[in-house]
């Protein structure tokens, strides 16, 4: 088949890729500035963003199947709705068969804007006329390492009462992301999930100890609001859906061992 691969360039559609070109697919990643994408290899790199709509018609030439992994949770109302709009639009009259959208665990539940918009780009999906997968997943292993690693710029760590996680590896996400490719359209798919939830105290101790960081206060504060309920709750949780990959302590060690860069 030949595949688009929206955010092809990002932490997880670089492994979609990697996962699509060994199968065997003719593989096309979206990008904003191809010409700083040199390392994805065996692709075809095209100049596009999804806000401007004009932009994606060349991508999607005789295309199979879209997998969307582009987005920006800085700009997401601009990037995630509108250019998710436009990619539907984009799409209208061509004969692609289906299409894949990685969201994540919890995003109907938790108000946040991100999360918000994710929701909304879930139901453009869902509405849109060419057959598709929506697939969730709880936060991966590089994104907690970042979220520790900006934390610990403070002299303490502030850990929110009941915060807790699912890490689950990037490779984990790609496999079913590429599963779904090959299986074809699954509507909204069972959510997936790392082996194990973690609370935020735990993740920061041991990322401090892997990262060879000073150890430092990891202080317990409260978090209010529906925001904090929601969390308290587990929105962000699926532990009946959880994953034998990489647990978090693997990701530590392989990511910190001295043979290996810190991914
Ligand atoms: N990170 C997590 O823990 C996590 C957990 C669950 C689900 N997800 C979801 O998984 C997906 C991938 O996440 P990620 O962490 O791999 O993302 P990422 O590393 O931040 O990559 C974002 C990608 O979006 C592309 N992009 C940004 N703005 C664009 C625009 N205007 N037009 C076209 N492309 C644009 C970027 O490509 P260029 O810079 O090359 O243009 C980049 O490849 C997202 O939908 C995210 O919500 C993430």
């Amino acid at each position: 088949m030949t595949i688009l691969v929206t955010g092809g360039t990002g932490v997880l559609g670089r492994c979609v890729v990697g996962r699509l070109v060994a199968a065997g697919h003719r593989v096309r990643v979206l990008s904003r500035d191809p010409s700083r994408s040199s390392t994805v290899h065996d692709v075809d790199l095209c100049a596009g963003d999804l806000r401007e709509l004009a932009s994606l018609r060349p991508a999607l030439s005789e295309v199979d199947v879209v997998v969307h992994c582009a987005s920006d949770a800085r700009s997401p109302e601009a990037v995630d709705v509108a250019g998710t709009s436009n990619l539907v639009a984009a799409l209208r009259g061509l004969d692609v068969g289906h299409l894949v959208y990685v969201s994540i665990v919890g995003v109907d539940r938790i108000p946040i804007r991100y999360y918000r918009a994710k929701r909304d780009v879930e139901a453009i999906i869902e509405n849109q006329g060419v057959p598709c997968t929506i697939q969730r997943a709880t936060q991966f292993h590089p994104f907690v390492a970042e979220m520790l690693a900006r934390s610990a710029r403070r002299p303490f760590i502030a850990c929110p009462t009941g915060l807790r996680f699912q890490p689950i590896a990037v490779e984990q996400v790609a496999n079913r992301v590429a599963q779904h490719v090959e299986a074809g359209a699954a509507g909204k798919a069972a959510d997936l999930g790392g082996p194990e939830v973690l609370t935020l105290h735990h993740l920061a101790s041991t990322w401090l100890s892997a990262a060879g960081r000073r150890p430092r206060p990891l202080l317990p504060v409260p978090f209010p609001g529906a925001v904090g309920r929601a969390f308290k709750d587990g929105a962000n949780l699926c532990p009946e859906q959880s994953s034998r990959g990489l647990t978090w302590t693997q990701y530590l060690e392989a990511s910190h061992s001295p043979e290996g860069a810190v991914r």
